[in-house]
């Protein structure tokens, strides 16, 4: 298919658009390059713009005919968009809203968007069926759940077929090193762990002991990005094969504690760093765990990395392969 990928220099988009590369799809990367990064973009073609340009978006799809897209593109930092609400709402809400109208003037046939288990907020069953409600307790939750409105709400009054993914805790990178987390200033843990043993970072701290777990510390299901981008894949397929519009979670069905996750990164490094325990961060919930029956059944999806040692070292040899990359340019 000839697919429009958003954010694909991104780090989820980049693992996305090397597997939709080697199924064979013709790939055009719509990324403006303020987190990610050209040589990430392993297949097609590179357009550096950005979404809140409707004449550069227009002019894509133009020249594109796509039969897909793939909107990958935005701001995902909970904290950040607690202190910052305005700028969620504007590069992801809005320019969500910019690309529909693209796709709905380009009469593009199918859609799949990067959604978030934020969109669930707090809920009091941890476990998370795509049916729980949606009661975001972060901007950043609730600039994706608007942007999921939209999509079902334009899929209801033309012929676009969606597949909504909600993402749990994406972590780890490509298996062979060639392409992982690049993201300036990152703040997801298992990144920062990573850094910590590469030294960029001298320690880092444990946001929150007095969560209701069962060490105190929040608990999130993590997911291999390369699971993750499979489910991508799969989503274009069953939609191109008549299946319709859905949404799915994407995750493992278990979660760790922040505190489970540092010793699983110290012992798979072999290497020690300062932990300190802090205060909670802004607008995190206890526990979010996946329930992941539906992605099965639908789409017949089955991760291939469910275990979390295999996540953390392929997190940190990229993490070695990138500290090294930075130096030598
Ligand atoms: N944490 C620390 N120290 C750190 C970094 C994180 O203790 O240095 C803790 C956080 O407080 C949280 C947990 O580790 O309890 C995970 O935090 P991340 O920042 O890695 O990820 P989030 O759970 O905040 O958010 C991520 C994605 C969202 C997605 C969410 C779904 O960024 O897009 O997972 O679970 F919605």
């Amino acid at each position: 298919m000839k697919v429009l990928v958003t954010g694909g220099a991104g780090y989820i988009g980049s693992h996305v658009v090397r597997q939709l590369g080697e199924a064979g799809h013709d790939i055009v990367v719509y990324d403006n390059l303020s987190t990610g990064h050209p040589w990430a973009v392993t297949y097609g073609e590179l357009v550096q713009a950005d979404l809140a340009d409707t004449d550069a978006l227009d002019a894509v799809f133009e020249k594109g005919r796509f039969e897909a897209v793939l909107h990958f593109a935005a701001n995902i930092v909970v904290p950040e968009s607690v202190e910052n609400p305005l700028k969620y709402y504007s590069n992801n809400t809005r320019n969500t809203l910019n690309l529909l109208g693209a796709i709905q003037k380009h009469k593009v046939p199918y859609l799949v968007f990067s959604s978030t288990a934020a969109v669930y907020g707090m809920p009091e069953n941890t476990m998370i069926t795509e049916e729980t409600p949606l009661m975001p307790i972060n901007p950043y939750g609730a600039s994706k759940m608007m942007s999921e409105r939209m999509i079902q709400d334009l899929a209801f009054a033309t012929d676009l077929n969606y597949t909504i993914l909600r993402y749990f805790n994406v972590a780890g990178a490509d298996l062979e090193s060639r392409i992982g987390q690049a993201t300036p200033e990152a703040t997801h843990l298992i990144k920062v762990a990573c850094e910590c043993v590469q030294g960029v970072r001298a320690g880092m701290k444990v946001f929150g002991t007095d969560y209701d777990t069962r060490d105190g510390t929040c608990i999130r299901d993590y997911i291999h990005v390369d699971d993750l981008a499979k489910a991508h894949v799969m989503a274009l397929d069953h939609m191109k094969a008549g299946g319709g519009s859905n949404i799915f979670n994407c995750g493992y069905g278990r979660g760790f504690t922040v505190k489970e996750v540092i010793d699983v990164v110290k012992a798979e490094s072999g290497k020690d760093f300062p932990v300190e325990e802090v205060a909670r961060r802004a607008g995190d919930p206890d526990a979010l765990v996946a329930m992941n029956d539906k992605i099965k059944s639908v789409l017949g999806w089955k991760p291939d990395h469910d275990d979390l040692s295999v996540i953390v070292k392929s997190a940190l040899n990229w993490e070695a392969v990138w500290q090294k990359k930075q130096k030598e340019s």
